[in-house]
């Protein structure tokens, strides 16, 4: 047996050492220096830094037609976004608002800073969005909205989303802060629900830094929104709504509406990435890969396996921690779950039994390094070291067998 192992694969005769540099799981995408310089020439010239100015304006409508929505307003982050968001569709104080524990902290947090009692239902286990068969019954009479999240642009089930919400009367909003540019059937996923947030963090595919936008086909949200975001200021003597900062500044405009310019190649290098990924990891058994269903858009966010450690041999854990000594740093995005977060454990909603499908989820699930200069050369080695990783597990299990 010890033979396969120094024969076979050893990890000098397979070529593998640590990457010079760290690997993290995404580099974000960068306009030059000078064309930021050029973009805001206009803003030093105006001294108009903030406050709803041209480039703001600019982005806006922009947005509009990338995301296939009809009414845009951006945000300095997602996180207010969402507050914003949730403020604007006046839930009664207390209320129920039933979400998804596999997401960012952001999604729970801004339900909670509402004042409104987040209640978990579980996921479905191929898109691990919130599990549409499961809401009704944690529907009451004190249930109020419905927050799902697009996880890793993967679109929730938003038919029977809005089935639910129409029988009970409840609001609909999404997280769609993974989701930039992703469609349903060719039309914009900020459509669905009665408002949408994005995310425009640096982490993201298309980012302006800090940034965010709510999306909503209603215009009775324009006004409503737009006095939201500015500390419900009307006019120089009327404040009309208890309102928040939340606009995003010229800065941040001026790298949101260059960046939209290079996401269209930056998409097609991740395109290239996701083929080397899926050729590769498609043949180790224990690998689950991400499917998108047919009729919905990958947004090439993210790039996430799951691992089944009976079949692997090797745990998530375990290869996230190998991997780190390769320089690669994966994530394990979402693991914990927000339902066991401190400030949520003691809900009834949180306990194990009620999300079975997210507590085993949570254990599998790993996104790896994925953006355009990472390179196919350099995916190809990933899924190598995940393959030695396998290997040296089932050569190590024979041994000591
Ligand atoms: C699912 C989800 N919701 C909300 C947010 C918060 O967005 P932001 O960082 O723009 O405030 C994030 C992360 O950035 C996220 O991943």
């Amino acid at each position: 047996m010890q033979n396969i192992l120094t024969n076979a694969m050893d990890e000098a005769s397979v070529g593998l050492k640590p990457f010079d540099e760290p690997i993290y799981i995404t580099r974000p995408l960068v306009p030059t220096l000078k064309q930021v310089t050029e973009k805001l020439k206009g803003v030093w010239q105006s001294k108009w830094l903030t406050n709803h100015g041209d480039l703001h304006r600019e982005l806006e409508e922009k947005l509009q037609v990338v995301l296939k929505v009809r009414n845009v307003s951006v945000f300095n982050n997602g996180t207010t976004a969402l507050l914003t968001a949730l403020k604007a569709l006046d839930l009664p104080q207390g209320s129920e608002v039933i979400t998804t524990p596999f997401t960012f902290p952001a999604t729970v947090h801004c339900i909670a800073w509402n004042g409104l009692k987040p209640v978990f239902c579980d996921i479905e286990p191929d898109t691990m969005t919130i599990d549409a068969d499961k809401i009704e019954e944690l529907v009451n009479k004190n249930t109020s909205a419905i927050l799902g999240v697009h996880v890793y642009g993967l679109p929730c089930d938003v038919e029977k989303i809005q089935k639910v919400a129409d029988s009970y009367n409840l609001k609909v909003i999404y997280d769609a802060a993974h989701a930039f540019t992703a469609e349903i059937n060719g039309k914009g996923i900020g459509n669905y629900g009665d408002i949408s947030m994005f995310s425009f963090h640096a982490t993201k595919l298309f980012h302006t830094a800090e940034g965010g936008c709510l999306s909503y086909n209603d215009d009775q949200y324009i006004d409503k929104l737009y006095y939201l975001r500015n500390f419900g200021i009307k006019n120089e003597e009327e404040v009309v709504e208890i309102g928040i900062n939340g606009k995003m500044n010229e800065i941040q405009a001026a790298i949101g509406l260059l960046n939209l310019d290079l996401i269209g190649e930056e998409k097609l290098k991740r395109k290239e990435i996701k083929s080397v990924y899926i050729k590769h990891l498609a043949l180790l058994d224990g690998i689950t890969l991400l499917e998108f269903p047919k009729n919905t858009t990958d947004s090439m966010g993210y790039f996430v396996v799951k691992i089944d450690q009976k079949e692997f041999g090797v745990s998530r854990n375990e290869i996230y921690d190998s991997l780190k000594q390769y320089n690669v740093f994966a994530r394990k995005y979402f693991y914990p779950l927000c339902s066991e977060y401190e400030p949520y454990k003691q809900l009834k909603s949180s306990s194990t039994t009620n999300l079975p499908v997210a507590n085993k989820i949570k254990d599998e699930v790993l996104c790896l390094p994925f953006y355009g200069g990472l390179g196919a050369v350099n995916a190809g080695k990933i899924c190598k070291i995940i393959e030695y990783i396998k290997y040296r597990n089932k050569i190590s299990t024979e041994v000591s067998v």
